[in-house]
């Protein structure tokens, strides 16, 4: 197991605590505040300083990952820095060979379509680990017992954790995340950006069993990764269910929840008290399911009310995350202020009070078009709106 307050005594101590303090339903003195996607594209400086660095080769170092995961912090007063990384880096530590192509996203060369596929990935990350001869109908078994020697093979993200954690020198705590175990069979069985998710559905709606055997074997490996980022020292976990849309409720129950959990239990047996939040993307329904699951936090997105989530949510001793439609991003600065207030207000009330178990967010990550200057106005009118009664 990993002792917080052993990982805790190797950085030094932390200065602005209001995200954990939401998290766990003690009074902050503001409403914190990060936003996906924080380093990324719409930043002049990150365009400037990965002009000739390959998108997983600045996962893979960890200087440039932590100069990277730093950068957002030189402009604006957020109260959470996350990880530079990015999810698919846990299927690439099982073999299969991802590639970010420019303007098409993420792209699998080795793709998951059919029993046999799935079989040589599990055969060749066997071979890796020096291990041949297991009989194909219990490799998924025979790489569970190994998912900590797996998890190994991403090591530059831990290195990356404790670097960024050190360098951070208290300023706000470090979110480390994984990609759900739904998100990755999705990404690993279509291969590319898909809006009709035909691949993931044949499979789930034909072969139902052998999707649960790729999907365990998914979840043991993320729940000993995000283990490991909490032993290099994050201090707040996040898991990123991006393609829950893909599946209607009952599938959702089926397919995604089982696993969400899974990983959660896993995580907080082995990390007794870390904080961990949940992003179903696009899945208004999966909510009120999650209210009875081991996450302390849902990440919502604009397809559900605030308010209503946020008193749903705290009624069972739960917070959420969220949910300011990206899209406000798009306004002049002094809209942003604008919408960002009404949005709090509406939910929470004219008075400006800090909501309890409550960390803002945009519904989904910044994009590359978005302009620097409006993040710096929702984020100021996110703090001034806590600070309203204070002022009268
Ligand atoms: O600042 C941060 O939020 C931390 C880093 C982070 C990245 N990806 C960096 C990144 C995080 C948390 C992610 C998570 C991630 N990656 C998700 C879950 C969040 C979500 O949006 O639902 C998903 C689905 C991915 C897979 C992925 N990686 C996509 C869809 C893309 C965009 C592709 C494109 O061209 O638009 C990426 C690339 C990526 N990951 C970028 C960044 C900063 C941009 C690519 C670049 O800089 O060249």
């Amino acid at each position: 197991t990993v002792d917080l307050a052993e990982v805790n005594a190797r950085f030094p101590s932390l200065q602005n605590d209001n995200v954990l303090r939401a998290i766990r339903g003690q009074s902050p003195d503001r409403i914190p505040v990060w936003v996906m996607r924080q380093a990324g594209r719409y930043l002049p400086e990150y365009l400037e300083y990965t002009k000739e660095k390959e998108f997983f080769s600045r996962c893979q170092n960890p200087e440039v990952a932590c100069h990277l995961t730093l950068q957002p912090f030189e402009r604006y007063d957020l109260d959470a820095a996350i990880i530079f990384s990015d999810i698919l880096v846990v299927p690439q530590a099982l073999g299969m060979e991802v590639k970010m192509v420019k303007g098409q996203g993420p792209v699998f060369l080795s793709v998951v379509r059919t029993r046999e596929d799935w079989y040589n990935v599990e055969r060749r990350l066997l071979a890796r680990l020096g291990i041949t001869d297991v009989p194909t109908e219990v490799q998924d078994e025979e790489i569970i017992k190994r998912s900590e020697e797996v998890a190994d093979a991403l090591s530059y993200v831990y290195d990356a954790i404790t670097l960024t954690r050190t360098r951070l020198n208290g300023r706000v705590p470090l979110i480390g995340f994984c990609g759900a175990p739904w998100t990755l069979f999705v990404y690993a069985s279509e291969a590319k950006k898909t809006k009709t998710y035909t691949e993931c559905s044949k499979w789930i709606y034909t072969e139902p069993e052998f999707v649960h055997r790729i999907l365990r074997v998914l979840a043991h490996v993320c729940a000993r990764f995000l283990a490991r980022q909490v032993h290099a020292g994050a201090q707040l976990l996040q898991v990123f269910e991006s393609h829950a849309d893909a599946l209607p409720p009952k599938q959702w129950r089926e397919f995604s929840l089982p696993y969400l959990n899974l990983i959660a239990t896993m995580v907080k047996a082995q990390c007794p008290g870390i904080p961990m939040i949940v992003l179903p993307k696009n899945s208004p329904f999966a909510l009120r399911t999650l209210a009875d699951s081991p996450y302390d936090m849902v990440s919502i997105d604009q397809t559900l009310d605030l308010g209503e989530s946020h008193r749903a949510m705290t009624a069972v001793g739960k917070g959420v995350q969220g949910n300011v439609a990206p899209t406000t991003l798009y306004a002049p600065p002094a809209k942003v202020k604008e919408l960002v207030h009404e949005h709090l207000s509406e939910a929470f009330g004219e008075a400006g009070q800090i909501p309890t178990r409550y960390i803002a967010n945009l519904g989904s990550g910044m994009n590359p078009d978005m302009d620097p200057e409006c993040l710096a106005a929702f984020v100021e009118a996110v703090h001034a709106y806590g600070k309203q009664i204070e002022a009268s």
